[in-house]
């Protein structure tokens, strides 16, 4: 199955909204007249709007870094998957390791929210990684294993090609540390295994995994080269068009 790469920055809780605009203006100069690599940013709620008329344009999507499994209602500081949608937003980062570690998500609240985004038309980018304590323990598989079964629970087969999977060891965001090649495919693979279980073979070769944890132009090419790495989950390196756009280059050289 010919998977599209996809490279989707996850700006975290960076830049305004007139610093996003430049952001995206540059972004979309350098790479946004292209369809082979999926190119996609994700800034903070405050920017969606702007960027939104912005990206209407050109082939850049736009995604979200979190929603609320509430349709709307009495929930104070939340963001339903209706105003993302009238927003022109087509991706949602879910289940994070930040949204999991700081902000007690567990598998069964992103499980909701997986469910509502889809429902929705929202492809989600589910976020799944072990820490360093569990890899040292020998447990990503465990770990890895109920993140996909739990996060996924309920999810209808019939669109399982608007799924993205972001495997991000929780120990290379933002550490300088990167998984090898080898030790990313070799996780990829075994994500892929558990979808193939839970959806069948083809379907299953139909879903994007996305590696995320530290990817940098000087990194990129290794890991984009990998058969079950189709894309990547960039944070820092996403914060400047200069690094972005070198990995969408290495995702192009490749395709
Ligand atoms: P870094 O690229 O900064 O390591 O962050 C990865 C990440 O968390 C993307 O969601």
């Amino acid at each position: 199955m010919n998977r599209k790469n996809l490279i989707a920055g996850n700006w975290k809780m960076n830049k305004t909204a007139s610093e996003a605009v430049d952001l995206v203006k540059e972004i979309s100069s350098m790479v946004g007249g292209q369809s082979t690599v999926q190119v996609c940013v994700c800034p903070p709620f405050t920017s969606l709007a702007k960027v939104s008329e912005l990206v209407e344009q050109n082939e850049i999507m736009l995604g979200a870094q979190n929603m609320s499994e509430k349709s709307a209602g009495a929930f104070t500081g939340e963001i339903s998957a209706e105003m993302l949608r009238d927003l022109y937003v087509s991706f949602v980062i879910l289940g994070h390791s930040e949204r999991r570690q700081l902000f007690g998500e567990s598998n069964s609240t992103i499980n909701a929210k997986v469910l509502t985004a889809v429902n929705n038309n929202l492809k989600p980018i589910y976020c799944i990684g072990e820490t360093l304590e569990e890899r040292e323990q020998g447990r990503i598989l465990e770990i890895v294993g109920s993140q996909v079964r739990e996060g996924l629970d309920s999810f209808p087969i019939r669109s399982v090609e608007h799924l993205v999977i972001a495997y991000e060891p929780v120990w290379a965001i933002g550490t300088g540390k990167t998984a090898t090649n080898e030790m990313a495919q070799e996780v990829h693979s075994e994500i892929r295994n558990i979808l193939v279980e839970l959806f069948g073979q083809t379907p299953a070769s139909s879903i994007r995994i996305l590696y995320g944890g530290s990817m940098k132009p000087e990194n990129a090419a290794g890991l984009l080269a990998q058969p079950d790495v189709d894309g990547g989950l960039i944070g820092g390196a996403s914060l400047t068009s200069r690094s972005f756009c070198g990995i969408v280059k290495s995702a192009l050289e490749l395709s």
